[in-house]
């Protein structure tokens, strides 16, 4: 396709992005939107499903007809298959009259099923039969009805990971995938990133009758490298918020910085709460930041117990401006003062190492995952398996918690 094609088509849509990521997005849109096939989009949150589903509704031939948008995470499970399918009257509580679902409703036109991997595994029966056959028997009815509706669907989550967790049917899945479109990360596409801050800032700024100067190069720069788990969407409200605190100044490193919550302090300042400022995934970051705590633990530790020392034995220690910790270069520590001890007695290595949460002699056999598998595993001991306030102390949040106790495989 040329590109003066792909950019009217973009432009139309509203998708902006110069990318091969991109660009293949909306050839693919433009290959299938016309047919009737089934797409299902996947991509994680604010990356664009919702407006890629739009695209392909417009640019169909059922873009006259009508264009159902359902959520499936929104609908509580237990309505979900009437929303959808309707009822007959009598047929629970409250089902006064006969009631037509969406499905019926959109008949002639397409119907958008987001957060799919929400929808409960008996909707999902019900839903495969839709899909094969455009036929489904509303909530306490006995007679098929059937439809003739386009069907997009979406989801953020893996549905292959769901299949084995039992929360989505296989057979449903396979029906659903032929077509797929990967809405990118925003992380795997940065060279995008100007183009979509230029975008939202303009667009911003016009509404709300404010100066827009610009972005400095290094502010840009930063933006860039930022891991932006909100995707699209978090860069959308981070440049309009930044636009209206910095009203009429060119934003500036030192801004965006502040914005994003990114220090540009020395490490005794960061916070492990705090985005993560390079391109990592989450688990890698993650991963970091456990190992800087354990670093940090081990350094207080050693703090403590020469503190102590010195108490009981003064002129068996000096002071000294060495740390003798090998920080990751990322979390280089100022240095300062710490105890040392000059002659280092063989129990003292003892002790040393019992109390250490690295068990030195392991160091070459250890990974990072054994590392954090450990220290997961004996936090949790600490907190007695309580989830809560094992997370808290780990500072990730506790979906990460229950997904690494399943992926280590860790028992009560
Ligand atoms: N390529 C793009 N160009 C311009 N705007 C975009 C692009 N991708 C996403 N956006 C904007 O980002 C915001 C989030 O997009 P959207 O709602 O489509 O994400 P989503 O993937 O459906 O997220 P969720 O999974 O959380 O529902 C919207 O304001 C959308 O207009
Ligand atoms: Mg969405």
């Amino acid at each position: 396709m040329s590109d003066y094609r792909l950019q009217e088509i973009q432009r139309r849509f509203g998708i902006i992005g110069e990318s091969d990521k991109i660009k293949e997005i909306i050839e693919t849109i433009v290959q299938v939107a016309p047919t009737d096939i089934t797409v299902l989009i996947n991509g994680e949150s604010g990356t664009g499903k919702e407006l890629i589903a739009d695209a392909l509704y417009n640019y169909s031939l059922r873009k006259h007809n009508k264009f159902i948008k359902v959520n499936c995470g929104a609908i509580p499970a237990g309505i979900l298959e009437s929303e959808l399918f309707g009822h007959v009257k009598g047929s629970f509580t409250g089902a006064i009259e006969d009631r037509k679902g969406y499905f019926e409703t959109a008949d002639g036109g397409t119907i958008f099923l987001d957060e799919i991997g929400e929808m409960p595994l008996e909707t999902q029966v019900k839903f495969l039969r839709v899909l094969e056959s455009g036929e489904f028997l509303p909530v306490g009815g006995s007679k098929s009805r059937k439809v003739d509706v386009r069907i997009i669907a979406a989801t953020n989550k893996k549905l292959g990971k769901e299949i084995e967790k039992d929360r989505f049917r296989k057979d449903l899945y396979y029906r659903l995938k032929t077509i797929t479109l990967t809405s990118p990360a925003l992380r795997e596409h940065p060279e995008d990133l100007p183009l979509l801050v230029k975008k939202f800032a303009l667009d911003f700024a016009n509404r709300n009758q404010i100066a827009f100067k610009g972005f400095s190069p290094e502010a840009m720069e930063i933006m860039k490298n930022y891991s932006w788990p909100g995707n699209i969407r978090e860069l959308k409200n981070f440049v309009e918020s930044v636009i209206v605190l910095q009203k009429g100044e060119v934003i500036s490193s030192h801004h965006v910085h502040k914005q994003l919550g990114l220090d540009e302090m020395p490490v005794s300042n960061f916070s492990p709460n705090l985005p993560v400022k390079i391109s990592k995934t989450v688990e890698q970051a993650e991963r970091e930041l456990i190992l800087k705590q354990l670093f940090l633990l081990r350094k207080d530790v050693n703090d403590i117990k020469e503190f102590i020392l010195q108490d009981k034995n003064m002129d068996f220690l000096q002071l000294s401006h060495s740390s003798d910790i090998d920080y990751p270069t990322a979390y280089h520590q100022p240095a300062k003062p710490v105890f040392h001890r000059e002659i280092p007695k063989e129990e003292d290595f003892q002790e040393q190492e019992d109390e250490s949460l690295i068990n030195m002699s392991k160091i070459g056999e250890m990974s990072m995952a054994d590392m954090e598998r450990t220290l997961i595993e004996e936090t949790l001991k600490k907190f007695g398996f309580k989830k809560r306030k094992t997370a808290q102390a780990l500072e990730i949040s506790e979906r990460t918690l229950y997904r690494k106790i399943k992926e280590y495989g860790l028992k009560e």
